[in-house]
């Protein structure tokens, strides 16, 4: 007989950090910001996606305080029936404005965001998928009927070939992340909104990572491509650029008033807490009126980055503030995780099945109230972890690949 609770195997990369004593998951934090304190010990912060470093702004906290005494701890119900708040409706009304979109619909997490696309995936429908995109989005499809089609990452080729065999008598959805979490990089929206075009399928992007940073207003891929209306929908999380928690869908207005009525982690899930509704609205007021915050995160980021690459190490393709660091072996990843904590330096390492087995590698990330000499510091502990176990040259290499980065304007070549 099969007892269903005998789930444990251990996947090798766990056995491996267990026999480590690593413990790089679950850590408890004890206060938060560019650093952190964990098991009483100062740490710098290189592991929170709070990219703009709003979670510990002190508007956006005096928000969330106002809030919390004005209409308490919890909507107690969800947003259909009593748990609707003006508060909401307002975040709604600013979204949509700042993302140009007609109308907009909250969730209480970016996931549920997500999942809401399943309520547009029916049986007459394909929708396309990258296969690097965001667990979120996987779970999306697959409470859906849609028949899926997954494409290899970025590969517009396969895409292409994925469009052309699907019936064309079917609704067709491209689903992808805007800026993808692990590695750093970007959809290749430019040809997959000329795709969509040609094949008659519709574009949903997740802007999780990039509303917020990307493009000089902070809109996200859309306008650092300069295709504001490239996606038809837009998903989105008030839990990296607007140190809140919540998720949002963004389009047409008869789409997302469908979705009110048909998603069902809208319509049976208790709505967006008040503190975090005002907190997610104070954000909203900084990324629009501080664009500098762009600036200084991707200033951070183009030191931390040239100087990881001068190193000699293998950053990949990111051009944000999410940097891969390739190590290859998740042993080996495991031990360099240790060392840059040992050394002060929290970051995340990812191992399979977050990235293919045998791919490990240690995920950076800056904010904007980082310091230089908090890059400084992750520099010197990864220059240290990474000679003592060999993965970089003893002397610098002369020669390394130029960072290139999604700053405020795209480059010429559109890249
Ligand atoms: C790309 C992407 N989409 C969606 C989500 C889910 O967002 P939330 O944390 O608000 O549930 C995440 C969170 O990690 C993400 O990285």
């Amino acid at each position: 007989m099969t007892d269903i609770f005998r789930k444990h195997t251990p996947r090798f990369a766990h056995r491996a950090l267990v026999d480590s004593g690593s413990r790089p998951f679950y850590r408890a934090l004890s206060d938060r910001g560019g650093e952190a304190l964990i098991d009483g010990r100062r740490v710098i912060m290189a592991a929170s996606n709070d990219y703009l470093g709003l979670s510990t702004d002190q508007r956006v906290i005096a928000a969330a305080t106002t809030a919390l005494k004005r209409f308490g701890s919890s909507c107690s119900g969800s947003p259909s029936v009593n748990g609707t708040l003006l508060l909401h409706q307002e975040l709604e009304r600013r979204l949509a404005a700042f993302l140009g979109r007609e109308a907009v619909v909250v969730t209480t997490t970016g996931f549920q965001a997500n999942l809401a696309i399943a309520a547009l995936l029916g049986m007459n429908d394909a929708v396309f998928t990258d296969m690097s995109n965001h667990a979120s989005l996987v779970d999306g499809v697959r409470l859906g009927f849609a028949v899926h089609h997954k494409y290899r990452h970025s590969d517009m080729a396969h895409l292409e070939s994925r469009l052309s065999r699907a019936d064309p008598a079917l609704g067709k959805l491209i689903l992808t992340d805007g800026m993808f979490s692990v590695e750093g990089d970007l959809c290749r929206l430019p040809e997959i909104v000329a795709l969509a075009r040609r094949h008659g399928a519709r574009v949903a992007v997740d802007g999780a990572h990039d509303i917020g940073l990307l493009g000089t207003k902070g809109r996200g891929v859309g306008e650092y491509f300069g295709l504001d209306d490239g996606a038809d929908l837009i998903t989105g999380t008030f839990s990296k650029c607007f140190g809140s928690v919540g998720g949002l869908l963004a389009g047409p207005q008869d789409v997302i008033d469908y979705l009110r009525y048909n998603a069902r982690s809208v319509l049976f899930s208790a709505s967006m807490p008040a503190p975090a509704v005002a907190a997610a609205l104070a954000a909203l007021d900084i990324v629009e009126s501080e664009p500098e915050r762009r600036d200084r995160v991707f200033d951070l980021t183009e030191r931390l980055h040239t100087g990881l690459r001068a190193q000699g190490y293998r950053t990949g393709s990111s051009m944000t503030p999410v940097i891969p660091v390739h190590i290859g072996d998740e042993e080996l990843g495991m031990r360099v995780w240790q060392g840059l904590f040992d050394a002060g330096v929290f970051t995340n390492v990812m191992t399979a099945p977050v990235v293919p087995r045998g791919r490990a590698l240690i995920r950076v990330m800056v904010q904007a109230t980082h310091t230089e000499a908090h890059v400084d510091a992750v520099l010197d502990a990864f220059a240290s972890v990474g000679r003592r176990l060999g993965l970089i040259p003893p002397t610098a290499p002369g020669d390394f690949p130029p960072v290139v980065l999604a700053r405020r304007k795209p480059t010429p070549s559109g890249s």
